[in-house]
């Protein structure tokens, strides 16, 4: 049931390009410009009326999240905070009829997203699911649902479940801004076209997996690193230690690169390692100047890269990864492929069980 791979995770990595057609297929228009969701019981009047979002969800859901809201905020302009679940009831957030919720579970199941996403309902918001399992309590009692098709996760760490929810927020927040006009017809089938692109570009990533492994035998031996980035490289650099943690055991943080220098840059000593996501270019010249920083510490640098700053960037990072390049939203369903990677060899280096790390459960049904 491996389908020959040694271990779940592994499978769940590659079978990703194949998750993102999956989730995509039948939502982009025949002739490729709109996002048609038929699943969706909100009218374009509903969603038209909708003022503030909260997205709701926690671990590896919650970083799909942190993704989504710029996604949203950028697409169609509407305003969106995020909440861990387990938080969210208790601040007693502002829900009014005008909000939308949306809660992430890959289950369906959490208890502490499923209690959210009652409160919210409670309080009079629609609240929107995206899950992977039809049927789930979460999709059972949400007003709208989008499923994603990633197919079943078996192991413990989250891996096509999170990106196919980040296809699931291009394509709402798509279907949004073709209903609200926040981007035209030609920007919309811009976007849709470079995300028709993504599986492939998947492929081209997990067919350089090797040197990946590479790096991770040598962070392996470390038990203490960094990841940092800045915007959507900031998001994803908080999944890949979220799954470098949960199956390597090591310890790690991931900081927005400029938030270093305000305390944590303390902790930069000699031979630490340094992921650093580089995929935004309008924040790449930013980014490089922090990394400046913690090479003048010591730090040994990994360098995320998007294709075609190769020769710049190895004057400034001691090993780069290059993913194929594509639109500055879009960059998130590229990077983090390396960072499940890194965290599955790294775990494979150190012996410890890929699919069923300590003290964890695959789906979280308690508060
Ligand atoms: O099933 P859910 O998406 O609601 O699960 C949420 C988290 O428990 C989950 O993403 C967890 O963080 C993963 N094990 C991380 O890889």
């Amino acid at each position: 049931e491996k389908a020959g791979f040694d271990h779940f995770m592994l499978k769940e990595i590659y079978e990703q390009p194949k998750a993102y057609r999956d989730t995509m297929r039948g939502r982009i228009s025949e002739d490729g410009r709109s996002v048609v969701l038929p699943e969706l019981n909100m009218t374009p009047e509903i969603l038209r009326g909708i003022n503030r979002v909260h997205i709701v969800a926690c671990g590896t859901a919650m970083h799909a999240g942190l993704v989504g809201k710029t996604i949203i905020e950028q697409l169609a302009r509407i305003p969106v905070e995020t909440d861990v679940a387990s938080e969210y009831r208790y601040r007693s957030p502002i829900i009014t009829p005008d909000t939308l919720v949306i809660v992430v579970s890959q289950s369906g199941e959490t208890a502490d997203t499923l209690a959210a996403l009652r409160e919210a309902q409670r309080c009079g918001a629609r609240v929107l699911a995206i899950t992977n399992v039809v049927g789930s309590s979460v999709a059972r009692e949400a007003d709208d649902v989008i499923i994603t098709l990633a197919g079943p996760e078996i192991a413990v760490a989250s891996t096509k479940a999170y990106t196919s929810q980040l296809i699931a927020f291009y394509l709402f927040g798509l279907y949004w801004a073709q209903t609200l006009g926040t981007k035209t017809a030609d920007e919309v089938a811009h976007i849709l076209a470079a995300m028709q692109s993504l599986p492939e570009q998947v492929e081209k990533i997990l067919a350089q997996a090797e040197t990946v492994k590479a790096v991770a035998e040598e962070i392996s031996k470390h038990s203490n690193l960094f990841f940092i980035g800045r915007g959507l490289d900031y998001a994803v650099a908080l999944e890949g230690s979220l799954k470098l943690k949960e199956i390597s055991y090591i310890h790690s943080e991931a900081y927005a690169a400029g938030e270093l220098k305000h305390g944590t840059l303390a902790l930069i000593e000699d031979g630490i390692p340094v992921i650093a996501l580089m995929t935004q270019e309008e924040l790449y010249e930013k980014t490089l100047s922090n990394i400046k920083e913690v090479k003048a510490r010591g730090a040994h640098v990994l360098g995320i890269i998007n294709e075609g700053h190769e020769a710049e960037a190895a004057k400034s990072v001691d090993h780069q990864f290059a993913i194929p390049r594509t639109l500055t939203l879009l960059t998130p369903a590229l990077s983090v492929v390396p960072l499940q990677l890194l965290s599955y060899y790294a775990s494979l280096a150190l012996g410890h069980d890929v699919d069923k790390p300590r003290n964890l459960a695959k789906s979280v049904t308690v508060e």
